[in-house]
C-alpha cells in the first residue's frame, strides 16, 4: 500500500504573519530587500519550472547529469530507507534518487519539504502514481525556521538540491547547516547541490534569459505582495536586474524602479517611496568552490565524503556525513 499525506507545519496565518514581518523590515530598509522564499506561490513555482527548461539556465541540467551518473553510488553508500528533501519543488530530479534507492531495495519513505503547497501537492500525487508502495509525506515548512522531521526509518538521506543553499546568505547558511547537522543521526547523510563559480557571461545569461522568464519570476514577488498585503505595485514600473558580485561570488537579482514611485501597502499601513533607479534586492545565488563547501560543512560538524561534478565542472553534488 502506498500513501500520500501532506502536513502543514507552517499554518497559513503564520505564513502571512512572516510575509508581513519580512515586507515591513525589507521595504523600510536601505537598501530595500525581500527574502527569496516569497517568489514561490503557485505561479512562482510554475515560473521556476519554466526557468529550469531555459537554454541559458544550466544548473538543473548539470545536476541532473551528475545524478544520472552517480545515483546508484549514492544509494549504495547511504542505503537510505528515508529520503527527505528540502525545497523539493517539482521533485523531478529526485526521481533519479528514488529509483536508485528502490533498485537498491531500501527506500520506504520520501519526505518532500517546501514552502510551496501547490508544488508539494502536484509532485506528491505524480510520485505516488509512478512509484507504487512508496510512502510520500509532504511537509509545508520553512527549512530555515525548523527541521522537525516526522519519525521515519533510518538511515536517512537528507537532500538539498538545485543549488538552493546559495539563496541563503553566509550567516544564514552557517545557521542552517548546524540545524541540518542536528537533524542527522550517526548513519544519516546529507546530499548537497551547489552551483560552482564560472565565467561571468554564463552566469549573467542564466539569470537574465532572452525570453524574459527570469524577469517574470523576479517580478512575481510583487504580485505576491499585491495579493497578500493589498499592495499596489505595478510590475511594469520595475526592471529586472541580474548582476555578478565578484567579491562575494554570488549572482544577485534586483528590481529597479523605472521612475519615482509611491507604493501603498495597506496591510502594513505603509507607503513605500522609490527614487528613480532605486532597487529592491530580491535574491542572492552564491556560487561555490570545493574548498568553501568543505569548510562550511566542517564548521557545522560534517565532513565531505564525496564530491561529484558534471563533465563541464559547472555544478557539484556533495555527500556529507556527521564528523566523527
Ligand atoms: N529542488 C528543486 C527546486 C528548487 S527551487 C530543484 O532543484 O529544481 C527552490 C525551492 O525551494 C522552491 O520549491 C521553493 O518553494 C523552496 N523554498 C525556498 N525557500 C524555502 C524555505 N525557506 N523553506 C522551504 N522551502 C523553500
Ligand atoms: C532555486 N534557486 C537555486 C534558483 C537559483 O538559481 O538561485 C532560483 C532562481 N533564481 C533565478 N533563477 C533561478
Amino acid at each position: 500500500m502506498s500513501a500520500f499525506t501532506l502536513t502543514r507545519q507552517l499554518p497559513v496565518d503564520a505564513t502571512i504573519a512572516a510575509l508581513r514581518a519580512d515586507a515591513t523590515v525589507g521595504l523600510t530598509a536601505n537598501p530595500k530587500w525581500l527574502p527569496p522564499k516569497w517568489f514561490y506561490d503557485a505561479r512562482g513555482s510554475e515560473l521556476f519550472e519554466e526557468i529550469t527548461r531555459l537554454p541559458e539556465y544550466y544548473p538543473t541540467r548539470a545536476e541532473r547529469a551528475i545524478l544520472e551518473r552517480v545515483a546508484p553510488d549514492i544509494a549504495a553508500a547511504t542505503g537510505a530507507r528515508t529520503l527527505a528533501e528540502l525545497g523539493s519543488g517539482s521533485s523531478e530530479k529526485t526521481r533519479l534518487l528514488i529509483e536508485a534507492l528502490r533498485e537498491h531495495g531500501t527506500l520506504q519513505t520520501y519526505l518532500p519539504i517546501d514552502v510551496s503547497e501547490s508544488a508539494l501537492e502536484q509532485a506528491g500525487r505524480a510520485l505516488l502514481a509512478d512509484y507504487p508502495g512508496l510512502n510520500v509525506h509532504g511537509l509545508v515548512a520553512d527549512f530555515q525556521a525548523e527541521l522537525s522531521l516526522p519519525d521515519s526509518a533510518a538511515p536517512r538521506l537528507l537532500a538539498f538540491l538545485g543549488g538552493t543553499i546559495g539563496n541563503l546568505r553566509p550567516a544564514e547558511r552557517a545557521a542552517f547547516l548546524k540545524t541540518v547537522r542536528t537533524a542527522l543521526g550517526p548513519h544519516d547523510a546529507l546530499l548537497l547541490g551547489t552551483d560552482l563559480v564560472k565565467d561571468e557571461r554564463v552566469l549573467v545569461a542564466a539569470y537574465d534569459d532572452a525570453a524574459g522568464v527570469t524577469a517574470e519570476f523576479n517580478k512575481n514577488v510583487l504580485s505576491v505582495l499585491n495579493r497578500e498585503l493589498g499592495a499596489d505595485f505595478d510590475p511594469d514600473d520595475f526592471d529586472h536586474v541580474a548582476l555578478w558580485d565578484r567579491d562575494e561570488e554570488w549572482m544577485e537579482m534586483r528590481l529597479r524602479a523605472r521612475r519615482p514611485l509611491g507604493v501603498k501597502v495597506p496591510a502594513l499601513d505603509l507607503k513605500v517611496d522609490f527614487a528613480r533607479g532605486e532597487e529592491i534586492r530580491t535574491e542572492v545565488s552564491a556560487k561555490f568552490r570545493q574548498a568553501g563547501v568543505r569548510r562550511e560543512l566542517a564548521a557545522a560538524g560534517m565532513e565531505l565524503a564525496e564530491w561529484w561534478t558534471d563533465p563541464q565542472g559547472r555544478f557539484a553534488l556533495s555527500l556529507a556525513r556527521p564528523a566523527r
